[in-house]
C-alpha cells in the first residue's frame, strides 16, 4: 500500500494528550513511531500523527475524548501481530465530512499490564489488555491453570488484541475461540464512557452480551482495557504425531474421526510439503519422514496422564502413508516447529498475501484443489502454501510472488471460499485487507446491522475508520 503523509495534530490536542498520559508517552518523532506504523507482514502501513501510550483506563478515556473532540481517528494497537492491516494507520488517511484528511493516532495498549491474582475458586483471572499471551500463560501456569488459547504469536499478541480479533489458534478444537474464554470485560467507548462487567459470572443473561459483541469488533467499537478470562485445567502430559497423508481432504477426514474418538485431542493442524520444506530451510529443521508426502496432519493430545498410547492406537486405525510420534519435549517441539514455523518462514521469503478462510470441513479437500488451480490461473509464477487449523475447517492460504498491491490473487481465494459456503475470515478478521469482501460474504442486511451498531457506539467514526467498512 502506498505510504502517504498523515495530517498533523492540532497543538492543543498534543498538549492535552501529554497532560493525559505524560509527555514521554506521546511519540511524535518519526523514528519512535516507525515500528507502530507497519504491520507484521509488512504489507500494510501508514503514517501516524502520534503514537499515544496510556497506562490506565482513565488515560485511555482522556485520549479518546481528546481525539473525538478534535475529529482525529484512533487506531487501537496491541502487539501489532494482526495480519489484516487493522492495527496500523491507513495508508490513505480517512477523510472528514469536508473531504480533508483526518490525522490518525495510534493508541498503544502495551502499558495496560495489570496482572490480577488467579481466582482459584472460579478458575478465572482479570488482566490488562496489554498483557501478552505468553506472560499470561506463565502467570496462570504458576497458579496451576492454563489459558484456553495458544498460538504462534504468543510472545507479542496481547489479550486486548486477542479479544478484538476473537483469536483462534491451535487449541480451538478443544477450548473454542477467544470469545468463549471471556467472562468479563472493561472497555472505553469513543465518547469516553466506560462499560465494565468484571465479576466473572459464568451465567449472566442480564441484557445484551457486550463482551461477546466486542469480541471480533477489531477496534471499531471500543478500546478493550481489561478482560476477565476463564481458565482451563492444565494438561501436563502431551504427545504429538505427524501423519503423512494423501491430500487435505484426507487430513480433514482423519481430524474429524479423531475429534470423535480421541478424548485427549487438543490440536489438529495441516501443512503441505512445500511449506514444510520452506520451514526446514529457514529454521534448519529436520524432515520427519525419509520420503516426501503431499500433505501432513499434526495431532496433539494432552491429558493428566501420558496420552501416548491412546494417540498411537487412534492413529493406527487410520490409513495414513506414514506417521511419527513424539512424547518427549524436544521431539514434540521439533514436530510443532514444522507447523508453527510457517508464518515466520514465509515472511522471511517475501511479503505474503495471507488469506485466512473457513471452509465447511467436508469440503476442505475440494477447496484445497480448487484454490490452488484458481491461484495458478491468476498468478502462474506464484508460490502457494496452505496450512492451518484443519480440525476447525480453517485454512491459511499464503501466496508469495504477486505485488503486495495486486489483489487479484486475494480476490480469487476469497471468491472461492464464499462459493464453497465458507467465510472470508476464520480468525484474523476483516481489517482493511478484506473490506470489499464483507458484504459479499455477510450480505447487505448483516452489514447494515453492523453499521447501525457502529454508528450507535461511535457516531463520529473515531475508532479505526477504514476497518471492516470503508472509511
Ligand atoms: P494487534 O495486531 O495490535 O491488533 C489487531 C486488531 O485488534 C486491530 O484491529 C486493532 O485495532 C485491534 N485491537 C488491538 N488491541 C485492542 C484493544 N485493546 N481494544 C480494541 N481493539 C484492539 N491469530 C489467530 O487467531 N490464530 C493464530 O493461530 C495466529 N497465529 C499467529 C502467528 C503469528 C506468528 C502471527 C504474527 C500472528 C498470528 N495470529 C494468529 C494473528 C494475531 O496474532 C492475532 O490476531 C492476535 O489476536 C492479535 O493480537 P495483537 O495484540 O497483536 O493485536
Ligand atoms: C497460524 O495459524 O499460523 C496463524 O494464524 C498465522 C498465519 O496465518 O500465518
Ligand atoms: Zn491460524
Amino acid at each position: 500500500m502506498t505510504r502517504t503523509d498523515g495530517a498533523a495534530l492540532p497543538e492543543p490536542l498534543i498538549a492535552a494528550l501529554r497532560a493525559a498520559v505524560g509527555p514521554s508517552h506521546v511519540l511524535l518523532d518519526h523514528d519512535l513511531r516507525a515500528t507502530y506504523e507497519t504491520d507484521w507482514s509488512r504489507r500494510f502501513h501508514g503514517v501516524a500523527a502520534a503514537v499515544v501510550r496510556p497506562g490506565s483506563v482513565d488515560e485511555v478515556t482522556a485520549v479518546l475524548r481528546g481525539c473525538a473532540d478534535a475529529g482525529v481517528a484512533v487506531v487501537p494497537q496491541g502487539g501489532n501481530t494482526g495480519l489484516v492491516g487493522g492495527s496500523v494507520p491507513r495508508s490513505a488517511a480517512p477523510r472528514d465530512a469536508r473531504g480533508s484528511p483526518r490525522p490518525q493516532v495510534v493508541l498503544s495498549t502495551l502499558r495496560l499490564r495489570e496482572m490480577g491474582d488467579v481466582d482459584q475458586v472460579a478458575g478465572e483471572v482479570t488482566v490488562g489488555a496489554g498483557v501478552t499471551l505468553g506472560t499470561l500463560q506463565e502467570h496462570v501456569r504458576g497458579a496451576g491453570w492454563e489459558v484456553g488459547i495458544d498460538m504462534g504469536s504468543r510472545d507479542s499478541a496481547t489479550v486486548g488484541g486477542m479479544v478484538a480479533t476473537n483469536a483462534g489458534g491451535v487449541n480451538v478444537v478443544r477450548h473454542g475461540t477467544m470469545r468463549q474464554q471471556i467472562v468479563g470485560i472493561e472497555a472505553a467507548l469513543a465518547s469516553g464512557a466506560v462499560v465494565r462487567r468484571l465479576p466473572g459470572l459464568i451465567k449472566d443473561n442480564t441484557g445484551y452480551a457486550l463482551a461477546s459483541l466486542l469480541a471480533g469488533s477489531e477496534g471499531t467499537l471500543a478500546v478493550v482495557t481489561r478482560v476477565r478470562l476463564r481458565l482451563v485445567p492444565p494438561l501436563p502430559r502431551r504427545a504429538v504425531a505427524v501423519l503423512a497423508v494423501d491430500d487435505a481432504g484426507q487430513a480433514a477426514a482423519f481430524a474429524a474421526r479423531l475429534r470423535r474418538g480421541l478424548a485427549s485431542l487438543t490440536a489438529a493442524e495441516l501443512f503441505d510439503d512445500d511449506g514444510m520444506r520452506l520451514v526446514m530451510a529457514h529454521t534448519r529443521g529436520e524432515a520427519p519422514f525419509r520420503d516426501r508426502h503431499p500433505r501432513y496432519l499434526l495431532i496433539e493430545c494432552g491429558a493428566a496422564t501420558d496420552p501416548t498410547e491412546e494417540l498411537v492406537s487412534a492413529i493406527a486405525g487410520l490409513d495414513s502413508r506414514d506417521a511419527v510420534v513424539a512424547s518427549d519435549e524436544g521431539g514434540r517441539h521439533r514436530l510443532w516447529n514444522l507447523r508453527e514455523g510457517h508464518t515466520e518462514s514465509i515472511n522471511a521469503a517475501g511479503v505474503p498475501h495471507k488469506l485466512d478462510v473457513s471452509v465447511p470441513i467436508g469440503r476442505i479437500g475440494e477447496y484445497d484443489v480448487a484454490v490452488r488451480e484458481a491461484i495458478r490461473r491468476v498468478a502462474p509464477a506464484a508460490r502457494t502454501f496452505i496450512y492451518g487449523h484443519v480440525g476447525d475447517g480453517n485454512l491459511h492460504v499464503n501466496v508469495l510472488g504477486p505485488d503486495p498491491d495486486d489483489e487479484a490473487v486475494d480476490d480469487a481465494i476469497l471468491a472461492l471460499a464464499i462459493e464453497f459456503g465458507g467465510a472470508v475470515s476464520a480468525e484474523h478478521g476483516i481489517g482493511v485487507a478484506k473490506v470489499r469482501w464483507l458484504a459479499a460474504d455477510r450480505g447487505e442486511a448483516d452489514v447494515a446491522t453492523m453499521r447501525a451498531i457502529k454508528r450507535a457506539l461511535d457516531p463520529g467514526n473515531v475508532l479505526n475508520p477504514g476497518v471492516l467498512f470503508s472509511a
